[in-house]
């Protein structure tokens, strides 16, 4: 059974587009725990453009699934992690202009900073997910320098996707089913995300079943704007647990 995360980071992006009180991300995992997700996940960003310390205070006492905190490995916010003690840190590229997370972590080259801030977590407690690209050597630096799981960053198969490039998709599929085989075998969980949504993520999940773990925010907020967010996220567990029974059962797709 595949585990959906949901980012709820933009129920925050529209309550500080007015800093209002609503709508309150609090309030926002509950009903999406309630629809049946797995995890809640948000992204404590260095600029707080979206979710602020205190909602990461607040979500620790009232989620009762999993919650997985994206963050860089800024010294202010590796301090709170170890202090609210998320479920998961996912460690994540930051740049202040970007409107996304527009890339992996280049885990190769900031192995020296983050060896210490990974064990730091773990010893706290903390599982550590790296967010990385579906590439080989990315993943042998995850297993050295300790971490649970990896999250592959989906964007470029997504951009694949838009552009309708068969050839394109297919080595993006190619390249996240490579990586996950290859991340399994060192031991690591498998987790994805970035730019994924009801549409884009059914070839994901029949043709990379080695993925574990989906954390998606972005179509699923946008999504809730029409049917409301316990349905979006109805719609989107069950296109996973669908996809994956039919997978599962050796049906012809
Ligand atoms: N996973 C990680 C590590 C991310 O940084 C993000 C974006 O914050 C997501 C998943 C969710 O991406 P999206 O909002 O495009 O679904």
């Amino acid at each position: 059974m595949k585990r959906l995360g949901v980012n709820i980071d933009h129920v925050a992006t529209l309550r500080q587009a007015r800093k209002t009180r609503y709508p309150n991300p609090m309030a926002a995992a509950a009903l999406v725990e309630k629809a049946g997700a797995d995890q809640i996940t948000v992204h404590l960003r260095e600029d707080r453009r979206h979710i602020q310390d205190d909602d990461l205070r607040e979500l620790r006492k009232t989620v009762s699934t999993l919650l997985n905190l994206e963050m860089a490995a800024a010294p202010d916010i590796v301090n709170l992690a170890c202090e609210i003690k998320p479920n998961v840190v996912t460690f994540v590229p930051e740049r202040r202009q970007e409107l996304t997370t527009e890339g992996g972590l280049h885990v190769v080259k900031v192995a020296e900073m983050l060896s210490p801030v990974v064990r730091r977590l773990k010893q706290s407690g903390i599982e550590v997910s790296l967010f990385i690209e579906p590439d080989l050597k990315q993943i042998e630096e995850s297993v050295r320098l300790g971490a649970d799981r990896v999250e592959f960053h989906t964007g470029r198969y997504c951009e694949e996707v838009d552009k309708r490039d068969k050839k394109g998709i297919q080595d993006e599929l190619t390249h996240l089913k490579q990586a996950s085989q290859f991340a399994l075998e060192k031991g690591l969980s498998v987790a994805a995300g970035h730019g994924l949504n009801y549409d884009n993520i059914e070839d994901l999940l029949r043709q990379v079943p080695e993925i574990e773990e989906y954390n998606i925010g972005h179509s699923v907020v946008s999504r809730a704007i029409f049917v409301g967010l316990e349905q979006a996220v109805k719609e989107m567990k069950e296109i996973l647990e669908t996809v994956t029974a039919n997978h599962d059962s050796g049906r012809p797709l």
